[in-house]
């Protein structure tokens, strides 16, 4: 039973900017499959410049970077899927963090990290590695089940989970994340 009187917001971002990306596309598949009183929108990092210090000190934050952090405090909870760029998390996705970062707005914040790879490995070293900044982040991380997909590009299909064993995983990691988040408002 949720402690939720309205659906439970979390904020879902892929790690990648590209048309085809396969992080976007396992995170279009996690509505159907989560628990029915938790909602998931997906946030694009399309919007968000290269972080500079000196633009935040004349001007504040620009307006996708505003939208961005508007975004993470409307949320309960935020997903990030990290593919993996030469052993670690796409740039892209570190500067988008660096930005939301900013006046402590990550801290406290639970959040739950998926991986995939085309290749053998899921993406596991990108996962520790983002691991590893939210937690110096002070963010609350779901630390298990860890889910960390191989051979990706085999298992999604018109925004479905087509491998039954992954799905399943991925559905358990949903509701423990609820869990999760709950546990933390108590
Ligand atoms: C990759 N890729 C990759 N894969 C991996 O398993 N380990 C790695 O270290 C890397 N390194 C890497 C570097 C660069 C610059 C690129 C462009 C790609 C492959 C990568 O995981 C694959 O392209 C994913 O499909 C990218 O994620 P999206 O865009 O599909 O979400």
């Amino acid at each position: 039973m949720s402690i939720y009187e309205n659906k439970q917001k979390i904020l879902a971002i892929p790690g990648s900017l590209r048309e085809a990306s396969l992080m976007r596309h396992l995170l279009r598949t996690l509505p159907q499959i989560a628990p029915d009183d938790m909602e998931i929108t997906i946030f694009d990092l399309h919007e968000i410049p290269l972080y500079n210090q000196d633009i935040e000190d004349a001007a504040g934050f620009p307006p996708g970077v505003q939208a961005f952090r508007d975004a993470v405090s409307a949320s309960d909870g935020l997903i990030i899927a990290t593919s993996e760029y030469n052993g670690s998390v796409p740039g892209v996705l570190k500067n988008s963090i660096d930005w939301a970062s900013r006046q402590g707005l990550l801290a406290k914040r639970p959040v739950a990290l998926i991986s995939g790879s085309p290749g053998a490995l899921g993406a596991t070293k990108a996962q520790e590695h983002l691991r590893s900044i939210v937690s110096h982040l002070g963010m609350y991380a779901l630390p298990r089940p860890a889910v960390a997909i191989p051979k990706l590009q085999d298992k999604l299909e018109d925004n479905k989970i087509t491998d039954e064993l992954t799905r399943k995983f991925v559905s358990q990691w949903l509701e423990a994340f609820q869990d999760w988040i709950e546990q933390l408002n108590k």
